[in-house]
Order: structure tokens, then C-alpha cells, then sequence
């Protein structure tokens, strides 16, 4: 392997010829290999399977869990989600098995009646607009996009989004209503945000009096070292402008017990909470609390959670390494082709290859039996304006298959770029 980049017509087509016969060959395997969605793999919900042996639904306070009542959520699992949130157990609401579904409820209110400081329904706002830090979740940006709301590209740095892009657009245009943060081990790039940048989120001033920011903090508890990095939090330090209203925190044990069949949580300022909970109950009567329950006794606290998941991180990390050393060995000697997130925690790893080429990655590993994210599924509108990047969920296959797709991965991004580079050469 030599640098890609230092190549002359002829070296680039006889490389190109070794990739074919490389790929060739994994074609051949009939392999049916999947690193698309952000799936935890059979042995992590084995982990959490001692929570469905519980049978007595009785709780704390002596109340029958099995019962309707307490919309809020159990008392005892509003404290188990305040201590992961790092707030007080009245900040916090604990709702059903998803809390993306808890996201589009509160769009959904906001695009139907307004939040308390509205003038008027989102619906009514004709250029609705929303932030969406690039790249970032797709599901996030979908929900706003079916809501009819513009969706506006502002860029990540490992640091979170450009605040000083945020800052500008949210003081000058009343139509931004909101903004989308992963805050912690980002999807898909495993960006932290920074203490400065929580602290700017907390007092930026907005020219919408119903601007909000949806916090999700999906991966609050999912580390891959032994750092446990913990940031502040963002509704403690909005209390500290008078903004407590414009944050809703979310969280579920999705990636903790079981995808779809976890509990979900909102941590919010009291406002929010006496509002939501107004609107909540035209809904719902109450959430799935003997799910909540088991989850309580099963994990008891955030030292019970942070344990539990040190169980689900022997398994993750030799995953995660797979992918990162593939590509050191197979992409680093071919030259500057490509560069690639190393998460201190979360469930992906964002892989940029050499503009124009993540598209045809897809394909190629698509053809050889690798299903990946869609290319540019993680920008508004599935637009990945340098078509560079792909998501990369090692959370699933076993190690023996996160090993066979990472090198097939390898041998389609320099068998892309070698076209690439060949195309431009015909220019
Ligand atoms: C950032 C983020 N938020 C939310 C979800 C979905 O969470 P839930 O299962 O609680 O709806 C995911 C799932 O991948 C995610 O990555």
C-alpha cells in the first residue's frame, strides 16, 4: 500500500485492479453483515434479564404499581433518572418505553397549542425553522422535518455545535424554535460538549420567547473507557439566566435493559412540568410503571446503572477497536483518504472519506453484503453536502463479524477513492 494520493494513471488503475479482486472475493462469501443502526447485541439484554423475574409490584410508598395513577411516573423511578440527570426527582418525568417518542409529543405540542411563552402555535409560524447540529441523528431531524419546520445545518466541533453560528442565529430570527442536542458521546460523532458550551446554551439569548432546546442525553451513562465523564447540567445551569423553560432533558434505558422496552425520562423546569403534564393527561392516563418498577429494583441508582453498563463496555470495546484498528492498518498508509472519530463513549464511530465518495462506499459494501447507514442520513434531508460521511454502529454484530465488515469497509472506501482519484485524472 503506498499513498493514494502521490499515485500516477497507471499505479491508480493497477491498484484499482487489486481492489476489484479483493472485493470480488467478499462477494463471494454471500456475507449478511449489518453496522447500520445503533443496536445493542443479544449478550447486552441478556445482561438486564434478571429484571423481568420480579413479582411483587408493590412500592416504596405501598402503592399498587400494577395500577393506573402517578403520569408523572413512580416516585422511585423519578429519583433513579434524577440521579443519572444530576437534578432534583420534581424536575423529572418518567414516561414510557421510548423517549424519541417523548420528543415528537412535545413537537407535537408545540406545532399544535404553544408552549406557555408562545404568541401563537408553531403550526402558525409559516417559516418555522429548527437547529440541527451536522452531522447528527437522523430520527431527530426527521420528526422536525415531518412537522414542516426548515431544518438549518450548523456544524459540529468536538467541542459541540459552533455556538457562535447558534448564538447569531437564534438572536436574530424569532422563527428558530429550537435546536437538537446530542450533548454527551454525540450521535454519530462521540463529541462531549464542552463546559463552555453548555454555559453558552444556558444563556444565549433568543429572539423566540418559546425557543427550545431538546437535550437528549441518550448516552448519559454509556462510556467506552474508564474516564466517566460527566459535564454540567444543562437545566441546573439555565436556572442561573432564568432560562429553566427553554430546556427539556430527555434520557431512557434503551441502550441500559432493552431497546423498545425500556423506560424513558424528560427532566424540565417546573413550568414545563405543570404544562406538560396538562397536556400529557388528555393522552395517557399514567406510563407502563410496573416497567418502571423492575427497572428501579433491578438498577436501583446511578451507581447501580454506571455498574451495570462497566458489564455492557467488556463487550463493546473490543468492538470499537476492531473497526479503529481496521482502519489504521488498512486506510492510514494509503494517504490522507479518510479520518475517523475515536468516541470515548456512545454507540457509533464517524468514518469521513475523500468528498464524493461516501455514496459509492455504501453501494460497494451494500453489494458485498454490508448494510451501512444510508450516506448522509446523518444531515437534513439525508444531504451530506461533501457526501463524506458514514456512520459506522459496531454495537451489534459479534466481534468475529465487526472484524469481517471493517475490512470489507476498508477495501470499498480505497476501491471508491481509487475511482475517484482515477475520474478526476480524466477531467
Ligand atoms: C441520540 C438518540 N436519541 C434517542 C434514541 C432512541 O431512544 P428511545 O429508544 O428511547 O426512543 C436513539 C437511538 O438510537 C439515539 O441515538
Amino acid at each position: 500500500m503506498a499513498n493514494y494520493l502521490a499515485m500516477n494513471r497507471e499505479e491508480l488503475t493497477v491498484e484499482k485492479a487489486a481492489l476489484e479482486a479483493e472485493y470480488k472475493k467478499f462477494q463471494a462469501k454471500g456475507l449478511k453483515l449489518n453496522m447500520a443502526r445503533g443496536k445493542p447485541g443479544p449478550h447486552q439484554m441478556d445482561l438486564a434479564m434478571d429484571l423481568l423475574k420480579m413479582n411483587d409490584y408493590t412500592t416504596d410508598a405501598g402503592t399498587d404499581a400494577r395500577n393506573y395513577g402517578e403520569l408523572e411516573g413512580l416516585q422511585e423511578a423519578r429519583e433513579l433518572f434524577a440521579d443519572v440527570f444530576g437534578v432534583q426527582p420534581g424536575e423529572v418525568f418518567v414516561g414510557g418505553n421510548s423517549s424519541l417518542q417523548l420528543m415528537y409529543n412535545l413537537i407535537n405540542i408545540g406545532y399544535v397549542f404553544g408552549f406557555p411563552e408562545s404568541t401563537c402555535p408553531w403550526s402558525q409560524v409559516e417559516k418555522r425553522k429548527f437547529l440541527c447540529p451536522v452531522p447528527g441523528y437522523d430520527r431527530h431531524f426527521a420528526i422536525t422535518e415531518e412537522f414542516g419546520f426548515e431544518l438549518i445545518s450548523v456544524p459540529m466541533t468536538p467541542n459541540g455545535p459552533d455556538m457562535d453560528i447558534v448564538e447569531k442565529l437564534v438572536a436574530e430570527d424569532a422563527d428558530i424554535k429550537g435546536i437538537w442536542c446530542v450533548p454527551q458521546y454525540s450521535n454519530p460523532d462521540g463529541y462531549t460538549y464542552s463546559d463552555e458550551t453548555i454555559e453558552r446554551f444556558a444563556k444565549m439569548k433568543t429572539a423566540a420567547p418559546d425557543f427550545k432546546i431538546f437535550w437528549d442525553e441518550a448516552y448519559i451513562v454509556h462510556h467506552l473507557t474508564d474516564e466517566i465523564i460527566e459535564t454540567p447540567v444543562l437545566l441546573n445551569e439555565s436556572k442561573k439566566y432564568g432560562n429553566e423553560d427553554r430546556v427539556f432533558m430527555f434520557t431512557s434505558t434503551s441502550k441500559i435493559t432493552f431497546p423498545g422496552a425500556g423506560v424513558s425520562a424528560i427532566a424540565c423546569s417546573e413550568n414545563s412540568m405543570k404544562y406538560m403534564c396538562k397536556r400529557f393527561s388528555v393522552m395517557i392516563i399514567s406510563y407502563d410503571k410496573m416497567n418502571q418498577l423492575r427497572h428501579v429494583r433491578f438498577l436501583k441508582n446511578k451507581e447501580g446503572v454506571l455498574a451495570h453498563m462497566a458489564k455492557h463496555r467488556r463487550r463493546l470495546v473490543p468492538c470499537f477497536d476492531a473497526v479503529k484498528t481496521a482502519f489504521k492498518n488498512n486506510l492510514t498508509p494509503c494517504g490522507d483518504i479518510a479520518h475517523w472519530t475515536n468516541p470515548k463513549g456512545g454507540y457509533f464511530i464517524s468514518l469521513y472519506v475523500m468528498p464524493g465518495c461516501a455514496k459509492r462506499v455504501a453501494g460497494l459494501c451494500k453489494d458485498a453484503g454490508l448494510t451501512l447507514t444510508g450516506a448522509g442520513s446523518a444531515y437534513p434531508y439525508h444531504k451530506d453536502p461533501q457526501d463524506s460521511h458514514l456512520r459506522i454502529a459496531p454495537t451489534y454484530p459479534s466481534l468475529d463479524e465487526v472484524e469481517t465488515a471493517s475490512e470489507l469497509l476498508c477495501v470499498c472506501v480505497r476501491l471508491a477513492v481509487v475511482e475517484k482519484l482515477l475520474a478526476d485524472k480524466a477531467d
